[in-house]
């Protein structure tokens, strides 16, 4: 693929099918999978989450996907203007979106700062391999002042380097590289774990549901996860999907790519919950575990073996929340390039100095800033619940119906099948799941959620 400009009139394509495939599966395989996923089942009391998590990716994930990549490819254009030219009146979902952006983008590369520091600790051998105080050293930096903020830096500037290049010179090439290594990874880190003492109990906790632990609130964590895990709601998918070619298999994709993303999340589950059960650890303890458990679990490799797959999980962790925040970057870049005709340069570095200081007080509030409380949570809690369980949810819930109801039977069902050469045998289905199933499961689980009904 060529270098990306603003200027360019012709619009880039990914060159291949794997490459579309590999950069979309980039973006949605990220924090959320390995840090996030893990945490929160941990947090929510395990099986029931999981399962409900589950049924909002095969119901909601698949359905969504789908109806961002037939707008996407269909305009060939990112989503406000997207939106814009389908329909006026829903320009404000594309809007959100890139609202959405900007604030995980707010916090997002504090973890991904996190991951670089420990790339580092594990380099020099900084780890503890006393299991008893990992909590300790990662509460040291996360609640430290500078330290993370250096970090934070560090991750933050790659990505803007990495997306004043361009859109596509980066983003396919690594994708490529990187899932297939931090798959076989887990898979060995998986077989690790579940051999620890008392392995099982972990892997019955993740797995076997106590519904007595379903609350609106736990459903919409698990809903607000779906959405932010498969990169859904705020009108990435449709940008991506924008540089498609006209020829590919968009309902193939939209089954592959939360496939792989939901493997990679119920691998780092299938790790992490586990060990942290058999090193007796504190299972709700929050967006620390895998940066407490996963280094746990080297310790018992041995000092030499362990370090060695430190610096390769935590530089594979790095790539693959490199992949995600990149296209959440580009969302707002290219908002402000196509919409506020800023070249590309003044784009990314304007708004990325927004979004450092938004990333400053987030980590920030995880230490000295942690008594400012916005609703009981601190500023990053705040940021990632507004972002993930309020727009997101709201934006899928207009990005569905735009699909069942104003956009016309006619039109998606020519998108989606590529004029009819494409066999679509659900199309019926898929349809009645975003003219009701979506939009009402979506509003019902947010209004229980909010703690509305
Ligand atoms: N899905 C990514 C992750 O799991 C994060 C992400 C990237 C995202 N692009 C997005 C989330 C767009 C919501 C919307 O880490």
């Amino acid at each position: 693929m060529e270098k990306h400009t603003a200027k360019e009139s012709a619009r880039d394509q990914f060159v291949s099918k794997a490459g579309f495939i590999f950069a979309a599966a980039g973006s949605a395989v990220g924090l959320g999978n390995v840090w996030r996923f893990p945490y929160l089942a941990g947090q929510n009391g395990g099986g029931a989450f999981v399962l409900f998590y589950l049924l909002c990716v095969i119901v909601i994930g698949f359905g969504l996907m789908l109806a961002e990549f037939a707008i996407g490819r269909h305009t060939q254009l990112s989503s406000v203007n997207a939106f814009r030219k389908l329909d006026k009146r829903f320009t404000f979902v594309g809007a959100m979106g890139v609202l959405a952006a900007f604030v995980i983008m707010g916090y997002y590369p504090v973890v991904g700062g996190w991951s670089v520091a420990y790339i580092f600790k594990s380099l020099l051998g900084q780890l503890s391999t006393d299991s008893q105080i990992m909590g300790e050293a990662f509460g040291s930096l996360a609640a430290g002042t500078f330290s993370p903020i250096f970090w934070t830096a560090v991750y933050l500037l790659a990505n803007i380097v990495i997306v004043i290049k361009g859109i596509s010179a980066g983003i396919e090439k690594a994708s490529k590289v990187m899932m297939p290594l931090l798959f076989i990874l887990l898979i060995i880190l998986v077989i690790r774990s579940l051999t620890l003492p008392n392995a099982i109990d972990g892997l019955k906790y993740l797995f076997v549901p106590d519904f007595s632990k379903i609350t609106g609130d736990v459903m919409l964590s698990a809903l607000g996860q779906a959405f932010f895990s498969l990169s859904l709601g705020m009108g990435c998918m449709i940008t991506y999907a924008s540089y498609l070619s006209k020829n590919e298999n968009l309902v193939q994709n939209a089954i592959i790519v939360p496939l792989m993303d939901t493997s990679v999340a119920l691998l780092s589950g299938i790790v992490i919950i586990p060990a942290t059960v058999s090193f007796g650890f504190d299972l709700g303890q929050g967006p620390g575990l895998v940066f407490v458990t996963v280094p746990a679990i080297f310790a018992t490799m041995g000092p030499v073996l362990g370090r060695l797959f430190g610096i390769i999980f935590f530089l594979l962790l790095t790539l693959a929340a490199l992949t995600s925040s990149l296209s959440l970057l580009e969302v707002v870049v290219s908002y402000l390039i196509d919409n506020r005709k800023w070249d590309r340069k003044r784009a990314v570095i304007i708004s990325s100095i927004v979004l450092f200081i938004m990333c400053i007080l987030a980590s920030l509030s995880m230490g000295p800033l942690s008594g400012f409380t916005i609703a009981g949570l601190n500023i990053f809690d705040a940021l990632d619940w507004f972002a993930n369980n309020l727009l997101l949810p709201v934006g899928g819930i207009f990005i569905t119906l735009y699909i069942g109801w104003f956009w016309g039977k006619d039109k998606v069902k020519e998108e989606v099948t590529n004029g009819g050469s494409v066999r679509f045998a659900i199309f019926e289905i898929w349809i009645f799941l975003c003219k009701f199933v979506i939009p009402v499961i979506v509003t019902l689980v947010l209004l229980s959620g909010i703690g509305i009904i």
